[in-house]
């Protein structure tokens, strides 16, 4: 099977790159799974920290972070779609994958015309997802399981329903008119239309600029045209906003995922973006984004937000999506040496490198750990906007080893970690087939070159029975994937090999060695462009740990001399390998890895 997939929309999205480029690209298959033994009980290898280490910085330092996508994780009440009460079931699955916090996607009242990215209300939950007392019962029953909830905040933009919005594009006079960018046309075309005041375009598709007939002027969107953007440069917008953040800390949620962080912020003067040639999957010139994207006055709001949520106890977090071009950029909204803004970044330079190339994963791993000032990075390698891990980096012959490859480069870094829901399990994206199939508008005006998010937002895989556990509904929201006979939860906890029982064993020795925990990520083998081998140096007397993972198809012969990154030990251990040739090696001289083998040893 040969399937077409997008690349990461959003991983474009960069001040150099393309804005809104949709390339489609061919790549192997899904693969089968093969779960080849036979089922057997797990003899729970995975058991929650006891407790120590404890006192080595804030939680989210170490955190598994694990985002839910509510419409598809699970359904309580057999509608079809995911709810806050199915979240709630299914918490004691997340205690038993050792997960510190979730991050809701959006669960506020929303038309959802962008599936909760255009909201409506920023105090109250959608009746889809439940109520507010819903929301309360979720957090207290994850704090007793030491889980923390992050909502999700979309500050750059509101739903075109949401009342502020109403009442701004009611009159040019309306008190509320400029908390949105209204402006003039440039006149009218030749077709007789009002032509938009420049020439900038939605990351989803055609002009940035919606025109307003009843007052005669033209608001700026940088997504969807039902996601108008506020006016930041309004101080009663950040007023309202930092209110509804104050709202939900009051609620007890341990901090936000700042969505579309950095184009918050446009060009006063509306300059033209420079073309860069070509035209995108949606038909528009490649622009560069230079004038709608990371501009630098957004940092001023970001430190003011900071300062809000540090007033709160319990270290409450700022995470961001924040596709940024290089190291350089990304150590901007940590605040660089002043550790001012927010404390979690998104790093998109490792996890969506989309080819699996270990000189540049070695690159990016270290610019992470060298030259962000000391402040904590963030890797992740999957999201609700992007082609499944799976499927960008599988070859569709060796998908197996190349997933708990990439898992081993998430859980083994000194980076907080945050995962996808079904990531864990190895889930697939499953792109529509068909153009009336596809729910994500930008499947439907992109079809058939850009198919939409859908395939990545498939329901959770739980078991092998209807629905795959996620519901009682005839049917669901988007389909469940086909292969969740084979690929669900519970198939996986009875089998020693899968990728669950890999995650379970990554985590838990991340949660409990302090040399994973903190010690510093040292690259070794610098020269070797076929396998990326790094030390994690020993702290507190423990051992120095090495992880060497093949990124290629060949079997790889290495030496390796961790010397350099101060480690003169010879006894060597190994802690976990995929490779059953390795299982026992006790060397690190010709250390022979199977195609896209991982190693984990410790050095004594
Ligand atoms: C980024 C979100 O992750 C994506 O799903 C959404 O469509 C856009 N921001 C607009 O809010």
């Amino acid at each position: 099977m040969t399937q077409r997939h997008r690349t990461a929309i959003f991983a474009n999205w960069t001040p150099l790159a393309v804005l809104g480029i949709l390339i489609s690209f061919s790549l192997g298959s899904a693969g089968s799974h093969a779960w080849a033994q036979a089922p057997q009980t797990v003899t729970a290898t995975t058991q929650r920290s006891s407790g120590a280490h404890q006192n080595d910085g804030p939680w989210w330092k170490h955190a598994l972070i694990y985002e839910i996508y509510p419409r598809s994780f699970q359904d309580s009440n057999g509608d079809g779609i995911g709810d806050l009460n199915g979240i709630t079931q299914r918490l004691d699955y997340l205690h038993s994958l050792d997960v510190d916090a979730v991050w809701l996607s959006p669960i506020y009242p929303s038309p959802q015309v962008d599936f909760g990215y255009d909201i409506s209300d920023y105090e109250n939950i959608d009746p889809q997802y439940g109520t507010l007392a819903d929301f309360d019962k979720l957090v207290a029953e994850a704090k007793k399981r030491n889980i923390r909830i992050i909502m999700d905040m979309v500050m750059n933009h509101t739903s075109d329903q949401h009342k502020w919005f109403l009442e701004s594009k009611s009159s040019r006079n309306n008190p509320k008119r400029d908390w949105y960018v209204w402006r003039d046309g440039k006149g009218v075309g030749p077709d007789g239309k009002p032509l938009p005041p420049n020439n900038w375009v939605s990351l989803f598709g055609g002009s940035a600029w919606e025109y307003d007939p009843t007052t005669k002027q033209f608001y700026y969107h940088e997504f969807y045209k039902q996601q108008p953007d506020l006016n930041w440069r309004n101080p009663e917008v950040e007023k309202a906003m930092f209110d509804s953040v104050r709202f939900w800390l009051d609620r007890g949620v341990a901090g936000f995922r700042l969505d579309a962080i950095p184009t918050l912020f446009e060009d006063p003067q509306l300059r033209d973006e420079p073309a860069t040639g070509g035209t995108n999957a949606q038909g528009d010139p490649n622009l560069s984004d230079i004038y709608t994207n990371n501009l630098p006055e957004v940092h001023d709001v970001m430190r003011r937000l900071r300062e809000l949520v540090d007033k709160y106890p319990g270290n409450r977090v700022l995470i961001g999506e924040t596709y940024l071009p290089n190291v350089q950029e990304l150590d901007k909204w940590y605040g660089g040496a002043k550790h001012n803004e927010l404390q979690l970044p998104m790093d998109m330079q490792v996890g969506f490198t989309n080819k699996l190339d270990a000189s540049l994963f070695r690159k990016r791993i270290n610019d992470a750990e060298t030259q962000i000032n000391g402040n904590q990075p963030l890797f992740v390698f999957d999201n609700h906007d992007n082609v499944r891990s799976w499927n960008r980096y599988g070859d569709g012959v060796h998908d197996q080893a190349i997933a708990r490859l990439i898992a081993t480069t998430l859980l083994t870094s000194r980076a907080t970690a945050l995962m996808y829901y079904g990531e864990e399990l190895g889930m697939v994206t499953t792109t529509p087939t068909r153009k009336e199939d596809v729910k994500d508008p930008i499947g439907i005006t992109g079809w058939p070159k850009e198919k939409g998010r859908d395939g990545e937002r498939t329901p959770m895989q739980w078991d092998d029975s209807k629905n795959a556990g996620f519901s009682d509904a005839a049917t669901t929201w988007l389909p469940v994937a086909p292969d969740y006979r084979t690929v669900n939860v519970k198939t996986e906890e009875s089998e020693p090999s899968s990728l669950l029982h890999w995650h379970e064993q990554l985590i838990t020795m991340r949660r409990n060695d302090p040399t994973l925990r903190d010690g510093k990520q040292v690259m070794i083998d610098e020269s070797n462009p076929s396998v990326l081998s790094y030390v994690r140096e020993g702290v507190e007397g423990h051992p120095a740990i090495i992880v060497a993972l093949n990124f290629t198809a060949k079997p790889q012969t290495i030496s390796l001399d961790p010397s350099a990154a101060g480690v003169h030990g010879k006894a060597v251990t190994t802690l976990l390998t995929d490779a059953p040739s390795l299982k026992r090696n006790g060397s690190l001289q010709n250390i022979t890895l199977p195609p896209y083998a991982s190693w984990i040893g410790s050095v004594k």
